[in-house]
């Protein structure tokens, strides 16, 4: 990303990011990493995408991509892991509406960003785009992850063997 990018995308998610609900997310577990870091770089990919597409609501859009998972999950406790992927996206969106006032564009991409599971159906181009790269970053950091997560067992392995040589 050129530095003029780079400044751009921080203009565009800045407020959100440094608002102190939002800053919660921080501390809420998403792919091994926090969701604060899931969702901007969720935005980040959106950004980079959307812009070589020349998208007319860009910055909409990476607005929408940032407030994807805006959501805690003592708000979601009363639920399973399955019954959470769907009911995700509405909580998300409505917190986005009560904090931020996304206007019905950004609703429908929070709202969708499961899709096909969601409770009702994309209606933009930048509604898939959202979704395609959420999962494309959910991979990513699963992926990783769990590569992190195979070494570390491996390397307590290998040095509690060194050790119990001694
Ligand atoms: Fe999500
Ligand atoms: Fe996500």
């Amino acid at each position: 990303m050129s530095r003029t990018d780079k400044l751009e995308f921080c203009n565009l998610i800045d407020n959100i990011i440094n608002n102190d609900n939002f800053k919660a997310l921080d501390n809420e577990l998403h792919h091994g990493i926090s969701r604060y870091d899931h969702s901007i770089r969720v935005a980040k990919v959106t950004y980079f995408v959307g812009k070589r597409l020349h998208l007319k609501k860009l910055d909409e859009t990476v607005k929408a991509a940032v407030l994807h998972d805006y959501y805690l999950d003592k708000d979601l406790a009363a639920y399973n892991s399955k019954q959470k992927l769907r009911k995700h996206p509405d909580l998300a969106c409505s917190n986005a509406i009560k904090d931020f006032k996304v206007g019905e564009f950004e609703q429908n991409i929070i709202k969708t960003h499961m899709f096909p599971i969601c409770n009702e159906l994309p209606k933009y181009k930048e509604s898939y785009l959202v979704s395609l790269m959420d999962k494309g970053v959910a991979a990513y950091e699963m992926y990783k992850f769990k590569f992190s997560l195979v070494f570390t067992v491996w390397a307590l392995f290998i040095f509690n063997m060194i050790t119990l040589q001694k």
